[in-house]
């Protein structure tokens, strides 16, 4: 098993959870309801799957792969050009709830979800594995540590829990307390 690998599906996990509470706003045109804790969502999508998730793939995952593996280095730089779309569908997130401009937040959200589960797959069924291949128990731990060590420099040692809790509370609150939640363990 690849512990870092492993450590970024889960983070798949987390983002899928947000990823299905949001459509289900957008599904339902929900919106005004839950005006006052958008904005918290727009900072989760900003800070945790773009800066953190995203950061921690690009910084440390996809590197480990020399441009020589020409082939799979073509489906990083793929997923590097996902995480740059990605982030421009998280701006117009924002602009629409800034002005309250609720076509463009049902628009950008329903763009920038499917965007994102497309690319979840990708990545789990594609291109993790391959990497994988290429990683052996001391470039893994390796992998694991040196991450570790800079993400908590730059998020602090409770950003992942706070994350998580932030996805469980979004959740009760829209969808309701005891609904299956999604979970990349299969608990
Ligand atoms: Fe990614
Ligand atoms: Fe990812």
């Amino acid at each position: 098993m690849n512990v870092f690998i492993t450590l970024l599906s889960y983070d798949h996990g987390i983002l899928r959870q947000v990823l299905d509470v949001l459509e289900d706003i957008s599904e339902n045109d929900t919106w005004k309801y839950y005006e006052d804790i958008i904005p918290q969502a727009i900072e989760f999508l900003n800070k945790f799957m773009d800066q953190y998730h995203h950061g921690k793939e690009e910084s440390f995952l996809f590197p480990a792969i020399p441009a020589s593996e020409s082939s799979l280095r073509e489906q990083i730089d793929h997923l590097i050009e996902e995480h740059k779309q990605v982030k421009i569908y998280i701006n117009e997130i924002e602009s629409g709830s800034e002005l309250w401009d609720l076509e463009l937040l049902r628009d950008s959200v329903n763009q920038m979800t499917s965007h994102m589960r497309h690319h979840i797959i990708e990545e789990e069924d594609i291109v993790f594995p391959r990497i994988a291949e290429h990683l052996d128990r001391d470039a893994d731990m390796a992998l694991f540590e040196e991450s570790q060590k800079y993400m908590e420099v730059r998020f602090g040692a409770s950003f992942l829990a706070e994350m998580e809790q932030f996805a469980n509370q979004f959740q009760n609150r829209v969808m309701g307390e005891g609904v299956i939640k999604y979970s990349s363990s299969g608990a």
